[in-house]
């Protein structure tokens, strides 16, 4: 098994989403917690996907892999679970009539300003002038009867409210950071325009893109149908993703959550009991060692239980040959002093059940400290690539 860690450092910038802040509709939302456009465009080239072959991401996020899919002409699919991502990687991979956009907007920003009832619980996170204008052109938006429209106005109101807000995110919280701060109406306005430009720039190509609400865990696509899964799954005891998007998904996206899946269980990892027990297989596939420190935390069980079953389910949709590629982080867990292994775990698994292990790039690192700041370890982020035999 090619499990030995090579380091490929200067590949560390592009598993994050940083490069992704300059492109075009790439970044109509900022997902912190997703890769670049660079990444995806490296391994589709890497793997040789050319167009009339199928890529997944079943962690879709807010839609990477599908977009930069779309530039290249490739046909994709991608799946989450959290509204706010399915909602904004559907608006990002459409294709719009812009001159019906236009007409639209010019109607939207004259709107005369009405008061509307405010959740007040949210002014801490807005002020009440950013906070009665969001409320005021969700209305109006909501008036538009055309989805695509509704939906493209709807993204570019949740990008320019969290410009305007106090809202800063700090790993897996929300954290207030009080600022000057310019009229919603002026940002929602200039964001509006930036989209239509963007549109225009997008070198797109003709391919179909599903995407859909989804568990990884059991996907509704059938055997041996994928080319490619470029794909990046939660981290260990990393991020809550409901709790960093909640603001967004509880003001704007009412609507859209009642369409989801979104019960905390549906995500990776979240479905942890005092008395939880690693699944047979799982328990197989990991290696003493490891065993061992995974069956003191409850929460690294059902994450281990979790991968198991989305790598396994990756793998019945995959073809023989596919390739895959990974992109995940240590688990760390601060107060018991332990990192979890992300490459070990997830290429023992991907190995038992029968994945040949290409690759273990260790892409980034950085050093593991208590609350006193004792250094305890390395925390590495990791690109794993493998191929279905
Ligand atoms: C690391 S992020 C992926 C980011 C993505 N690569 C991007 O660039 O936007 C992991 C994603 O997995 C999603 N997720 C968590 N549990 C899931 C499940 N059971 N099925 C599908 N998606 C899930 C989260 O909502 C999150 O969007």
């Amino acid at each position: 098994m090619e499990g030995d860690e090579k380091e490929a450092l200067e590949l560390g910038k592009l598993v994050t989403f940083v490069p992704n802040k300059k492109l075009p509709i790439y970044n109509w939302l900022y997902f912190k917690e997703g890769f670049s456009r660079d990444f995806v465009f490296m391994m589709l080239e890497k793997f040789n996907i050319k167009q009339g072959n199928l890529v997944l991401d079943p962690f879709c996020g807010c839609g990477t892999t599908l977009l930069a899919c779309k530039e290249k002409g490739i046909d994709s699919i991608g799946f989450d679970v959290l509204p706010i991502a399915v909602f904004a990687s559907r608006v990002k991979t459409r294709d719009y009539d812009i001159e019906k956009l236009k007409l639209h907007a010019k109607q939207l920003l004259k709107a005369k300003f009405k008061r509307l009832p405010i959740p007040k619980e949210l002014l801490k996170f807005f002020s009440i002038y950013t906070l009665e204008d969001a409320i005021f052109f969700k209305n109006e938006i909501m008036k538009i009867e055309d989805l695509s429209t509704r939906e493209f106005f709807l993204l570019a109101l949740i990008n320019a409210s969290i410009k305007c807000s106090y809202i800063y995110k700090d790993g897996g919280s929300l954290k207030v950071r009080k600022k000057e701060i310019a009229p919603l109406r002026d940002i929602f306005r200039r964001q509006i325009y930036r989209m239509f430009k963007d549109l225009k720039s997008f070198e797109k190509m003709p391919c179909e893109i599903i995407v859909d609400y989804g568990d990884a865990r059991r996907l509704n696509i059938e055997d041996s149908c994928i080319d490619a899964i470029i794909t990046s799954p939660p981290y260990l005891n990393k991020i809550e993703y409901t709790k960093v998007y909640a603001i967004e998904q509880e003001l704007f996206l009412k609507e859209e959550m009642k369409k989801g899946i979104s019960s905390i269980r549906s995500f990776i990892g979240q479905r942890v009991k005092p008395e939880i027990k690693l699944l047979e297989d799982a328990e197989k596939a990991i290696n003493n060692e490891m065993k061992e420190k995974i069956e003191k935390l409850p929460q690294a069980i059902a994450y281990a239980n979790d991968i198991y079953l989305a790598i396994k389910e990756m793998y019945r949709v995959a073809k023989e040959n596919a390739k895959i590629s990974i992109v995940i982080g240590d688990g760390v867990f601060v107060e018991e002093e332990v990192v979890i292994n992300a490459s070990n775990l997830l290429n023992s698994i991907a190995s038992y059940i029968g994945y040949e292990i290409k690759k273990t790039l260790v892409v980034n690192k950085r050093i593991f400290t208590t609350p006193e700041r004792k250094k305890k370890g390395i925390i590495k982020e990791y690109i794993l690539i493998w191929e279905k035999l």
